[in-house]
Order: structure tokens, then sequence, then C-alpha cells
């Protein structure tokens, strides 16, 4: 509170009279005009104990969005509630099946916002974050029939494409929501160098790829996020293929990437590291059934993990309300992380897919 502030007094009147205030030199006006008197009060002129997240009239892009079962979905809806335009990117061997889905209305329920209204994609690219340059891409890449009609597929058409339909700068928020590690589901001990390196190429130096690309095209005071896991800090058995060092590179890189885009383009770089949810990627590696009920039975707060919950944090770190946080490892895992120790063991089961 500016000029005065400490100097005036709320009072709660009877409920049916509402809140008024008593301001310096006797003045008494209801608390809901008292922006007239407070610019500071701008922003939620009806009602002060609303803070509202306002990303109106700001582009986002979501890299990593191929159905609507995944962190990525989530982070695209929580922006468009909160009046953002959103742009997704997709990988070429799922995008497909994507757009079919989004045309036939499969999607509908999902696209559902809160307000009633449907979450609309201002455009869908094809993004193949393995590669900055198509010099890169592979022949057995290029001539897969689901790479061939989909034009520059590598962050530099992605950049390319997104200058071209909204000139330059156009981007306010950048959400990484992808990763792959072919081996995966092989300990780390059983992992190739070929996967490693892919695990960590696509995984973490994609953020780097997308952020030195875009950095140029972003608006002042951007935000950049990504989506991290837990096993970067502590062994998670089961979570292999290098993937653990992919997300210990990320974070550290967030750290790196805060300073270095901070001075350059004024922009904050942040990771959300979330809990076990059961996505497509997650489910693939075969034992997110198990970590779920896991994380379950030990987490300080008793609740299923929702990928809202993750939604709303990039939300909120992609606005204004979040100007002092760059550099950060956001925990969204019910509070997982803060456990030295677990009481619980989940009962074996037979299907562990989900
Ligand atoms: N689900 C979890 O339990 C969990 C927990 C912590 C962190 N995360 C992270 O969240 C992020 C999103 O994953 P999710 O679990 O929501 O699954 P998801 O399947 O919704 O998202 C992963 C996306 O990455 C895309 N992708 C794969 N390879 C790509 C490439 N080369 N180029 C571009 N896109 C590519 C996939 O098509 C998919 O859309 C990932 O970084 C993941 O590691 C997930």
């Amino acid at each position: 509170m500016t000029g005065g502030a400490s100097a005036f007094e709320a009072r709660a009147r009877s409920p049916g009279r509402g809140i008024t205030v008593d301001l310096p030199g006797s003045a008494r006006v209801p608390l809901r005009q008292l922006n007239s008197h407070f610019p500071l009060f701008e922003a939620s002129p009806q009602n002060v104990t609303n803070l509202p997240i306002d990303l109106s009239g700001k582009r986002a892009l979501v890299a990593g969005v191929a159905d609507d079962g995944g962190f990525g979905w989530a982070i695209a809806k929580a922006l468009a509630s909160a009046g953002a335009s959103v742009c997704v990117a997709s990988w070429p061997p799922a995008m497909g099946i994507f757009e079919k889905l989004l045309e036939r209305g499969k999607l509908d329920e999902s696209r559902t916002l809160p307000d009633g209204s449907m979450l609309d994609f201002e455009r869908i690219y094809p993004l193949d974050a393995t590669f900055d340059r198509m010099d890169q891409v592979p022949e057995k890449i290029r001539e897969n029939k689901r790479y061939t009609d989909r034009g520059d597929f590598t962050i530099a058409g992605l950049t390319a494409r997104l200058e071209e339909d909204f000139g330059s700068p156009s981007l306010d928020i950048v959400a990484h929501s992808l990763a792959n590690g072919p081996e995966v589901k092989n300990p780390l001990l059983e992992t190739s160098r070929e996967g490693y390196l892919e695990a960590v190429s696509t995984s973490a130096y994609s953020l780097v790829g997308l952020l030195r690309a875009l950095g140029p095209h972003l608006r002042p005071e951007a935000s950049v996020l990504s989506l991290t896991y837990l096993a970067s800090e502590g062994a998670v058995p089961g979570y292999g293929g290098g993937m653990s060092s992919a997300k210990a590179a990320l974070e550290s890189d967030t750290r790196t990437l805060a300073w270095e885009a901070g001075r350059k383009w004024g922009v904050r770089v942040n990771t959300i590291s979330a809990g076990p949810y059961a996505s497509r990627a997650a489910s693939a590696i075969g034992f997110i059934g198990r970590i779920i009920r896991f994380y379950e039975a030990n987490t300080p707060i008793e609740r299923s993990l929702d990928a809202m919950d993750v939604g709303h944090t990039a939300a909120f770190l992609s606005s204004p309300l979040a100007a002092g946080i760059t550099g950060s490892t956001v925990y969204v895992d019910n509070g997982f992380h803060a456990m030295g120790a677990t009481l619980n063991t989940p009962a074996p089961v037979e299907d562990d897919e989900g």
C-alpha cells in the first residue's frame, strides 16, 4: 500500500450493507469503490479480495501437446482460462491423430473451459524438438510418412512460422512440456550411449534450442517454463534410459538460462517439478500406476494430483503475479519432495500400466 494507506481503517458493517473504508480526512467509501482512490486496486475493481491471474492480450506457445491427457493440455487450458491466446506445437508422429480427434469433436468435453467457452488453439504447429534445423534431420525421419507433409518441423521451422503468422515480437509465454527417452525402460547401467544422448537431447537440450530461437521473438517480461521430475535429485527405480540425467540437466539449465535470458531479453525461466500423473508418455514407462499409489500413500497432502494443479501453477508463473520468480524449480507434487522417509509401500498389483 502506498502513501497514507496505514491511516485508513476498514470496518465490516452488517453483511447487507457491505464493507466501507474510512479514508484519511474522514471520507467514507464503499470498499468496492476504493479503486478510484487507490489505483493499486485497478486490477480488481469489484472486490479487493479477488487477485486474478489475467493473461489477456498475451500469446502462449505450449510445446508438447498431442492429446488431452497430459500436462501440456492442462497448461494450455489454464492459460486460455486466464485469457491468453494459445498456440500449440505437436510431435509429427502424434499430430495426425490429434488433429483428427479435434476435427471430429472427440476432445470437445475436455476443451470446455470453466466459463463454458471452448479452448481453441490459435495455431497447431508441427515440432520435433530433437532438431534445430532441417539439415540435422536424418533421411529416415524426413521420409517417414508422418513427417513428409509437415514442412520444416524443426525449432527453426517453428520459429519462422510464428514470425510469418504473427510478426515479431509476438510471444509472451513458452511452455516446454515434452520429453522422450527411447530407452526409458532400461536401467541407467543398461542404457546405450545413443539412448542416453537422445534422452538428453530431446528432453533437455530442446529447451536451450527453443529459448535461443524464440528469445528474440519474446515480448518484454515473457515467461518460459518446462516440466521436470524428482528423479533428477534422487534415484527413482524404473525411470531409466538417461531420463533422470535429462531432468537434472533441465533443472540446472533452468538456473543458467534464467540468468542468461533474463539479462539478454528480460525473460523469466522456471521449471515445474510435477508429481506422477498417468499421461500417455508416463503410462508408456510401465510403472506409473504403482508410483501414483506410492505417492498417494505418502504425500503430506492426501489427494490425487490433477493435471490442472500443474496447469494453474503454470498460469501463475506465466503471469505478472510471479514477476519476481525466475530460475526456480517449483514443486507441484502434493509435497512428496519434502519427505525424507515414507510410511507405506503400495500393495503389489499385476496390471501396472496406469
Ligand atoms: N506424467 C508424469 O508423471 C510427469 C511427472 C513429472 C514431469 N513430467 C513431464 O511433463 C512433461 C509432459 O509430459 P506428460 O507426462 O504430460 O506426457 P504427454 O504425453 O502429454 O507429453 C509429452 C509430449 O511430448 C511429445 N514429444 C515426444 N517427443 C517429442 C519430440 N521429439 N519433439 C516434440 N515433442 C515430442 C509427445 O508427443 C507428447 O505430446 C514432460 O517433460 C514429462 O517428463 C511428467
